[in-house]
């Protein structure tokens, strides 16, 4: 049987940055592919990388920086993560998830989570915010789900419920601030499959059926592990792509990158009022 990530090895780790850092987080900010520039705008701050945590997954592609910045946005204690790794990378579940749970042995309380990701969504097009209000997770239907394997009693229980995976409270909040500051923020559901091949049309077509408005390879198993440890989330989806759902046109990981120019600063002005609001 494949051994899973242990509590020891979370505190361990935990330990660690506790040693580096001066500063407790309150909120952990994941940032998606092209959106790593945000954590530039963290004052005071102190960097871990990712390399000196023993056990921490290594991001292995371009747009993600793998580092850890510490310190303060808006007045509140942060953690970004600049750069997240994907299970097509070679890494399980419980490994790509593990940088939430050492979030959550720090203290963290909400986690704001985002991502590049395609529409599907007729409606939405590159450069567009998503709040996503609710996923379909393929990925863990499909069997990998990050909370497979021994419980870890002390964080969460077994069947941990998932009526509300993001927080509808921060969400009201989102809105308010798309509206007062123009950023035409779309909403909507996101789904989560494994990649990294891009999607054909037919895949697409489905997804569309079953009610899905963005596409990504991330973000649900982080959000999975967050709630079952009572961590509340807020997920936004920087839109990068149109899908392909016709088979006429080519989607990139250049493209996807490029996009995160245009995403960065309506999402910086989302995630600082959040801060400011919350
Ligand atoms: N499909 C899957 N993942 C993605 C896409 C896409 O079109 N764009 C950014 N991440």
């Amino acid at each position: 049987m494949k051994t899973f990530v242990t509590l020891p090895q979370i505190d361990k780790i935990a330990k660690k940055i506790k040693k580096q850092v001066s500063q407790i987080p309150e909120v952990g900010i994941i940032l998606g592919s092209g959106l790593g520039h945000l954590a530039d705008s963290v004052q005071e701050s102190q960097v871990i990388d990712a390399t000196y945590l023993p056990g921490w997954p290594q991001s292995t592609i371009q747009g993600h920086a793998g580092k850890l910045v510490f310190g303060i946005l808006e007045n509140k204690q942060v953690m970004v993560l600049q750069g997240r790794v994907h299970y097509y990378e070679g890494y399980s579940m419980d490994r790509v998830t593990l940088p939430v749970r050492v979030m959550q042995r720090l203290g963290v309380k909400t986690l704001i989570v985002t991502n590049a990701a395609g529409a599907i969504n007729p409606k939405y097009a590159p450069g567009d915010l998503m709040l996503i209000t609710d996923h379909i997770s393929m990925i863990a239907m499909a069997g990998l789900n990050p909370l497979r394997g021994p419980n870890l009693d002390e964080l969460g229980p077994r069947f941990p419920d998932m009526s509300q995976p993001y927080s509808r409270e921060l969400g009201v909040l989102a809105r308010e601030i798309s509206k007062e500051f123009k950023l035409g923020m779309k909403e909507g559901v996101y789904v989560c499959l494994a990649g990294p091949s891009f999607e054909s049309p037919a895949d697409l077509r489905f997804l569309r059926g079953i009610g899905a408005d963005a596409v990504g390879m991330s973000t649900v198993p982080e959000v999975i592990t967050a709630r079952h440890g009572g961590t509340r989330v807020v997920g936004i989806s920087g839109i990068s792509n149109k899908a392909n759902l016709d088979g006429n046109t080519v989607t990139t990981h250049e493209e996807v990158l490029e996009a995160g120019n245009l995403i960065v600063p309506k999402l910086e002005k989302l995630i600082c009022e959040l801060l400011k609001r919350s």
